[in-house]
């Protein structure tokens, strides 16, 4: 029995290899750090669909169907109720969507991902939501659909590789879930609101927010071990640092801090986070000298979400809105293979007693 499944493999994939023991992670062939720095949604979305879906357009025409589809979608706005954490908004406008296996369905769920997220946030703020734009870039629409103006092609360019950074994992949490849920030919809506579940954890996509929470708590470098030991001692876990497959630093995390670096006025924080990091690293070798606990990608996500201004309790929905890319591709593929995924557990409960 391994209860957290570590030492199974469930599924044969083409989408991405994560390699822990050496640090690399390569998406469809590309190592991730050429694909943050080159790469834009649409073509991350083309990248990963692309052996999945036959009739899959090229990457102008899939971008305009994504804008399509923005517009689209952004009709179910006004059905989503009021009151709704951002994840839970995003959930129930997902949920609203056609379910089946078709190219449609995945278009309109990473189409809806910024459509739902920006409505959310400007509720939860007492704004009126933002009509799409299907004629901008999806990265671009996601930040005008939040900010309602169109914005600075640096942060686009930064919202682009962290979009492309995330869109695939291997056989992690969610994108799992994803695959057991396609497997039953549930459709590719009911996959990605079973990944959105699972991501929405602490452990899981979770993390980033607390990020920040850490690093506002922490305030001031000098304070910096103190505020650590004490969260160690008190058995609290440190968000943005270990990782179930990574035995070295998360490669995605160098990716995005490079992406942070190229906004400008970014240098005193990212200055900040690395005294952090420095000092959360030494902490948890000290503690953990037989477990080598590293950064992964989501310390690095928190300072480039906060940087391009978005709140942090929509950092996972925008974590969804990058995965959701890799949820879809993993359906189809699990869905290709044509089994339902179904384990066996070890009876451990009472026995019957002779009547
Ligand atoms: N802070 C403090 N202690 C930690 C941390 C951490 N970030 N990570 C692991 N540990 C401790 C564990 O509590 C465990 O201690 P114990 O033996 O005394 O119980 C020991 O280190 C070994 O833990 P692992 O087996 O490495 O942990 P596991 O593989 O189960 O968990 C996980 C990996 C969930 C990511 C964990 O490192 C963690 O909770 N990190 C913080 C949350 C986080 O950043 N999540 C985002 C991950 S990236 C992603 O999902 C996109």
């Amino acid at each position: 029995m391994d209860s957290g499944l570590e030492n199974v493999v469930a599924a044969e994939t083409i989408l991405s290899d994560v390699d822990g023991q050496n640090g690399r992670l390569v998406i469809c062939g590309w190592p991730v750090e050429l694909l943050a720095a080159s790469m834009a949604f649409e073509d991350a979305a083309h990248l990963v669909w692309r052996e999945f879906f036959e009739e899959l357009p090229d990457v102008r025409e899939l971008g305009a169907r994504l804008g399509a589809a923005r517009e689209e979608v952004y009709a179910l706005v006004h059905e989503i109720p009021d009151g709704l954490d951002v994840i839970s908004f995003l959930r129930v406008g997902w949920a609203l969507l056609p379910d089946d296996e078709s190219l449609e369905a995945a278009i309109r769920l990473a189409a809806a991902g910024p459509v739902f997220t920006a409505a959310a946030i400007r509720r939860a703020e007492g704004l009126e939501p933002i009509h799409p734009d299907r004629d901008l870039s999806h990265a671009a629409d996601f930040l005008r659909m939040l900010a309602g103006k169109v914005p600075d092609p640096s942060e686009v360019r930064a919202l682009d590789a962290y979009l492309v950074t995330v869109c695939d994992h291997g056989l992690n949490a969610s994108t799992f879930a994803a695959r057991v849920v396609a497997s039953t030919r549930a459709g590719l809506v009911s996959a990605g609101v079973a990944g959105l579940s699972a991501l929405k954890g602490p452990l899981h996509g979770g993390a980033p927010g607390p990020v920040l929470d850490m690093i506002d708590a922490i305030g001031a470098p000098e304070n910096a071990e103190t505020w650590i030991d004490g969260a160690l001692a008190s058995g609290e876990r440190l968000m943005g640092f270990g990782h179930r497959v990574y035995r070295v630093r998360d490669p995605r995390a160098d990716a995005l801090k490079a992406a942070v670096a190229r906004l400008t006025g970014t240098a005193g924080r990212i200055r900040f986070a690395e005294h952090i990091e420095k000092a959360v690293l030494g902490r948890l070798a000290k503690k953990y000298p037989q477990r080598k606990l590293e950064t992964n990608v989501e310390f690095y996500t928190a300072l480039l979400l906060e940087a391009i201004g978005l709140p942090r309790e929509a950092f996972t929905a925008v974590f969804a809105s990058g995965r959701v890319l890799g949820w879809t591709a993993h359906a189809r593929e699990q869905i290709s293979e044509g089994r339902l995924v179904r384990p066996r557990s070890v009876y451990r409960g009472p026995v019957p007693v002779p009547a």
